[in-house]
């Protein structure tokens, strides 16, 4: 069966997104500040020289607590928009609030499975801090991932190594 004829309940009926919303959102949610101040000095870096510019349609994958996606959502501005993409929706809570504290209107975040969600093909710009070698299957989350991108869309991902490996 294709991935696209499957509906939600289907996509995320699966052990390992269980176990994130079970096992690693309270640990992560508990070590929150030490994540994301951890994982913000590596996407600090390379903000400034992100292929995104003002307009843009952009999805951040794996997003977590969501400050990337609004980061984001304030380089496209008004006229473009964010896709925030995560399988812990007790994670996009933070993001939601925050984003609303920020005045943020143009990021929607979706609890939803990277790997499988039928992505329109209507993106510039696919992101991710962290969060590619986190599925569990990789090869499968960024096959997905390239799915979302139109014609000459980008793609950066921030990862443990080097692209040589
Ligand atoms: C190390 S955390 C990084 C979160 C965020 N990008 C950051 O930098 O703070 C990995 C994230 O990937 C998410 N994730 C893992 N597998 C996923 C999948 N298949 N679909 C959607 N999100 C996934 C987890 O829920 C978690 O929020």
């Amino acid at each position: 069966m294709a991935v696209e004829t499957l509906d939600q309940n289907e996509r995320q009926r699966s052990q390992y997104i269980d176990f994130w919303n079970s096992v690693l959102v309270p640990k992560f949610i508990r070590w929150k500040h030490i994540l994301v101040d951890g994982l913000t000095m590596h996407s600090e870096a390379i903000f400034p020289t992100l292929a995104v510019k003002p307009g843009d349609k952009v999805v951040d994958a794996g997003c977590g607590f969501g400050d990337t996606a609004i980061k984001l959502a304030q380089l496209v501005g008004p006229s473009g928009s964010v896709l925030a993409v995560d399988c812990c929706d007790a994670f996009l809570d933070f993001g939601r609030k925050e984003a609303v504290k920020a005045g943020v209107t143009n990021i929607t975040f979706l609890d939803e499975d990277v790997q499988t969600y039928p992505f329109e093909p209507i993106h510039d710009f696919c992101f991710s801090r962290f969060g590619t070698q986190f599925f569990e299957n990789p090869v499968a989350g960024l096959r997905n991932m390239r799915k979302s991108l139109k014609p000459g869309g980008v793609m950066t991902m921030i990862v443990w190594r080097g692209i040589k490996g």
